[in-house]
């Protein structure tokens, strides 16, 4: 194998490098032969090297495998392509979903690097199909809540007002408590009823820049007049197929969440960014076409991070790190962002956290690169 030097004193032989990688990788030829196999790929696909390398990667896979479909597609187009959500399994290897990379390998044309991801998106995306369960369920509750709660709660509140007229002094402090909770009450109502909202989403071309740009002002002239908030955008990002009004709602709730998790610490700052990802898929679990999200939204901040133990959870409705939370507002976020087909992910240690939204393409006949 051939050897690189890295300086005068270390010689690396890549192909230890690559065998000593923990994310499974093969590299298949022009043919559709595999050539190379690392550890973690013998172990994911429980066969051994000698044995991976004698077979085509078509006899790997079962028929019609959208990884084959992959490959061909980046030998033809010589750019890497990767997508979420793909089930891989073999005759030893029970099926698992995957993120799948494939890239081309420059200096032998044909030949690409397979890389695969067991634990990556495949995973986040389960979560979120959770997400969207628990985001149901808030559906039904606010339905309910609308009428059940509601209504008797304005017969509270104007029974409380009546009460105020004839009251003493010292017992208005208690009617007003009455109907400062009853508000606040209606608040949370009224939020859980976004959830709820039956009519179907109109999409249609959705300048990102516009709405990132709007959600921006609201914060600097209220909850983030202290921080130093930065654009990071792609000039020349495509519109996005979605609703103004929602992807709004969406980026709000969480560039307030930035903002709230930067508090007044000197040098809080928050990064909106846009970025165009070439080859972003997601796999649909029917089986069929895939669809492209090549447009990253992503908002950073250097505050706290998200406690740990909130993690897991953290999208489900009512969970909140936040003495007055009421954990709504990342449940919206996920509903809002799955009701477009797209993606939400997020990065978070201490000092840096990243929610990122992919997001798909207004699509204006063949996909050109911007
Ligand atoms: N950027 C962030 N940095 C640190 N923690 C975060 C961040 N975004 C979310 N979190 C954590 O996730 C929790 C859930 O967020 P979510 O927006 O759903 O609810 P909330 O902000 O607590 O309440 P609400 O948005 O309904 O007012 C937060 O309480 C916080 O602990
Ligand atoms: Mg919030």
């Amino acid at each position: 194998m051939r050897q690189v030097r890295l300086s005068p004193e270390v010689m690396v032989d890549p192909g230890a490098v690559l065998a000593a990688l923990s994310d499974p990788l093969l590299v298949v030829d022009f043919d559709g032969n595999i050539r190379f196999a690392n550890s973690a790929a013998e172990q994911f696909l429980q066969q051994s090297t000698p044995l991976l390398c004698r077979q085509k990667l078509k006899d790997l896979l079962p028929f019609g495998s959208p990884v084959l479909s992959l490959v061909a597609q980046v030998q033809i187009e010589g750019t890497t392509v990767s997508e979420y959500g793909i089930e891989i399994g073999t005759p030893k290897m029970e099926a698992q979903i995957v993120d799948v990379k494939v890239s081309p390998l420059f200096d032998q044309p044909g030949s690409v690097v397979l890389r695969f991801d067991p634990r990556g998106m495949a995973e986040k995306m389960d979560r979120q199909l959770t997400h969207r369960g628990a985001a149901r369920s808030v559906v039904g509750m606010a339905a309910i809540l609308a009428h059940e709660v509601k209504n008797p709660l304005s017969g509270i509140r104007g029974a409380a007002q009546l009460l105020e007229q004839n009251a003493a002094t010292g017992d208005r402090e208690l009617t007003r408590l009455i109907c400062d909770e009853t508000d606040r009450i209606c608040a949370l109502v009224d939020r859980m009823e976004l959830f709820s909202d039956p009519r179907a989403v109109a999409m249609g071309p959705v300048n990102i820049h516009e709405v990132l740009e709007h959600v921006r002002k609201i914060a600097q002239t209220g909850f983030a007049r202290h921080i130093k908030m930065v654009e990071r955008y792609d000039p020349s990002l495509p519109p996005a197929l979605g609703s103004r009004d929602l992807l709004i709602q969406a980026v709000l709730n969480l560039v307030k969440n930035a903002a709230e998790a930067v508090g007044d610490q000197p040098g809080g700052e928050i990064i909106l960014g846009t970025a165009y990802r070439h080859g972003v898929r997601l796999a649909t679990r029917a089986g069929g076409e895939s669809t492209k999200l090549p447009l990253e939204v992503s908002i950073q901040d250097n505050g706290s991070g998200i406690p740990e133990d909130i993690q897991p959870h953290m999208f489900d409705a009512f969970v909140s790190g936040k003495p007055k939370g009421t954990g709504l507002g990342l449940a919206l976020v996920a509903k809002i962002v799955g009701d477009h087909g797209g993606v939400i992910e997020f990065d978070s240690r201490p000092r840096r956290t990243v929610f990122r939204l992919l997001l798909p393409l207004h699509d204006i006949g063949p996909e050109v690169a911007p």
